[in-house]
């Protein structure tokens, strides 16, 4: 059952997190000349309307992307980010927030390709209109696992797979630390990136100690929490895992993390972690 739709949730704290390392992580491949593959496997529709009923519904990008918005005096790396939503709000009032799919693809040159799976039948058709006719993009119907074993490893041989999946399944945390291993044997040097959202605590750092148990080597973890993490029921913060993380992520992410928990934090709370689950080798 596709229950989950990413338009209610556009924007929020959650997604800043995730696209600001996003836009870092297609920065760092494009420091080298050679052409690089992006395979996103739960992709989105690529493009959202703040000022939709679902958007509106309880406002999460008023919390995430709306403090940024106006906010003077941020480090180049967030700029960087904001640019990529401002390119879709030429005018200056933030109306569309966009998703992994439209940030990645607005950061390609021209023999880079960017491969989405969407598996929702709604988000799928936006997804495929948005890049209609874009030679660097494919749109595919189909389940974000089954696209690692028809994808991986692509011909270019450098690039990142995003896992960003709604956590609906009991056992998604489990499926993620298959999928991570299965991506490692086939793609030994192919960047990860897992996003996982902090509600209880338990499921990501089992996610973690099972990472550490594969022998996988380079895994950074970074995470932001803007909610004790013993409070009520909520998403009360998330991370992203990174398998192989570009030279000198962890240098820019120990600005990063702080910086964010700045123009997002809620109050007192708040706390962010940057961690090698695995050393580089
Ligand atoms: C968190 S949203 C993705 C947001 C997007 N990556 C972004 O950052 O803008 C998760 C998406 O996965 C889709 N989805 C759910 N199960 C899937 C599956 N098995 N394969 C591919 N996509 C799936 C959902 O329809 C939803 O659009």
């Amino acid at each position: 059952m596709l229950s989950y739709r990413h338009a209610f949730h556009a924007g929020n704290f959650a997604d800043v997190f995730k696209h600001v390392l996003l836009v870092q992580l297609v920065r760092a491949l494009r420091g080298k000349d050679k052409p690089f593959c992006l395979l996103d496997t739960h992709a989105g529709a690529a493009r959202y309307d703040l000022g939709s009923a679902p958007a509106r519904k309880n406002r999460e990008f008023a919390d995430g992307i709306g403090r940024l918005w106006r906010q003077p005096g941020l480090s180049s790396e967030l700029g960087d980010y904001l640019d990529r939503v401002r390119a879709l709000n030429p005018d200056g009032e933030l109306r569309w927030y966009p998703g992994s799919p439209r940030i990645a693809r607005d950061l390609l040159r021209p023999n880079d390709r960017l491969i989405l799976a969407e598996l929702h039948p709604t988000e799928f058709p936006l997804l495929k209109a948005e890049f209609r006719n874009d030679r660097q993009v494919a749109a595919h119907h189909t389940d974000g696992y089954a696209a690692l074993n028809a994808f991986l490893p692509p011909p270019e041989r450098r690039g990142l797979v995003l896992l960003d999946p709604p956590y609906e399944l009991k056992d998604e945390f489990e499926r993620l630390a298959e999928a991570v291993r299965r991506i490692h044997r086939r793609w030994a040097t192919g960047i990860a990136a897992v996003w996982y959202p902090i509600l209880d605590r338990a499921p990501s750092l089992r996610l973690q100690r099972a990472l550490q148990e594969s022998g996988i080597p380079a895994i950074l973890c970074a995470e932001l929490g803007l909610y004790p993490y013993d409070g009520p029921p909520g998403l009360h913060g998330c991370g992203m895992i990174v398998v192989n993380p570009p030279w000198k992520l962890d240098e820019t992410l120990d600005r990063l993390l702080p910086e964010l928990l700045r123009c997002l934090r809620v109050g007192d709370a708040g706390q962010t972690r940057l961690e090698w689950l695995a050393p580089a080798p």
